[in-house]
């Protein structure tokens, strides 16, 4: 297979872009100035094979992780250089093949980390403190009288926070749970940080086995690989505290949906606070009929100012890459000297 030079594009006219998916308009503008653009206007999905003919010609496209962009896409897309995840998590590209084919793969790092660590400790909050099931108590007109453990939920401050996955979003939530709400955070990692960023944190690295053993509130960071893959399973899900919560802001499929709703259903951990979720839009049917678990549409990047950042991320990588063969935030950097 031969790969396309990694130059800038030097054909006449403005090289042609896809944005797959509708983002601001500010953005698209500022996309025009360099690019001939093809935009999806609407929040439709396109099929693989939509995508597959919008991309002909096109050097460039903006996704987002619902575009597959594997190596059966880039087959059929020779003149694709660059594609642009509007998205930290890019396991919707196939990595090694936009590789083999000198394509280049880019996210959008850091301006999301903030908002979506935030983001994590208010699920942690409305899971522990069960906001979301009796804010629906109170609207159904169930609230006349004062109980004296009514919606009783599990204390946050001063418990233990774990955290599986502690990269800059991981050590995020770190930071508030220290920090903030006096919690001692533990934290399980493939490598551990350096003692600088342990003490930042004040966290400590301890093995999976533990990690799930002693957590009060275990929140889940890692990106999805396969063999992320149901991380938190039946098994898992056995080894942690029948009082703790688990909340996940990672990606579905690194929880087991099936086996946590069963786990939420016997009471084999207290509660859930779920944003990602296999095979979404769809969620998994007994999840949305269990109290326990506080569910959202995968928003905890959702700020506008964030979600404008990582829009322009984006952009700029496009832009960086075909105007100057540069990239800004690279996932594949050997693509660049190649
Ligand atoms: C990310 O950036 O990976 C988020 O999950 C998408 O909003």
């Amino acid at each position: 297979m031969s790969a396309p030079d990694s130059t800038p594009d030097t054909s006449v006219g403005q090289p042609a872009v896809l944005v797959a998916r509708r983002v601001f308009p500010e953005v698209l503008a500022r996309l025009r100035q360099h690019f001939d653009v093809e935009a999806n206007d609407t929040d439709d999905v396109w099929s693989p094979e939509e995508l597959q003919r919008r991309l002909q010609g096109k050097r460039g496209a903006l996704t987002t992780g619902s575009e597959r962009v594997g190596a059966e896409l880039l087959a059929a897309c020779p003149d694709l250089r660059v594609v642009a995840n509007m998205a930290v998590g890019f396991n919707n590209f196939d990595v090694p093949a936009c590789t083999a084919r000198g394509v280049l793969a880019t996210n959008t790092p850091d301006v999301l980390t903030e908002t979506t660590a935030d983001f994590g400790f208010a699920l942690l909050m409305a899971t522990a403190r069960r906001v979301t099931e009796s804010e629906h108590f109170l609207r159904a007109g169930l609230w006349n009288r004062w109980s004296v453990d009514m919606f009783a939920g599990a204390e946050v401050h001063g418990t233990t926070l774990g955290i599986l996955g502690m990269g800059r979003i991981g050590q995020g939530v770190a930071r508030r749970g220290a920090h903030g709400f006096g919690m001692k955070v533990i934290y399980h990692n493939r490598s551990r940080l350096d003692a600088a960023t342990e003490a930042e944190c004040k966290a400590t690295w301890v093995s999976k086995a533990e990690l799930l053993a002693q957590a009060d509130h275990l929140v889940l960071v890692l990106p999805y690989s396969a063999q992320a893959h149901h991380s938190v399973g039946a098994a898992e899900l056995a080894q942690m505290k029948p009082s703790a919560t688990l909340i996940n802001i990672a990606r579905g499929g690194i929880v087991d949906d099936a086996a946590l709703a069963q786990a939420l259903k016997a009471r084999r951990i207290a509660a859930a606070g779920l944003d990602v979720f296999e095979g979404e839009p769809r969620v998994h049917p007994d999840l949305l009929t269990l109290p326990n678990v506080v569910l959202t549409p995968h928003i905890a990047s959702a700020t506008l100012g964030t979600r404008m950042a990582m829009a322009n991320l984006a952009a700029d990588n496009l832009i960086a890459y075909l105007t100057e063969g540069k990239a800004l935030t690279p996932v594949n950097p050997e693509v660049l000297g190649a």
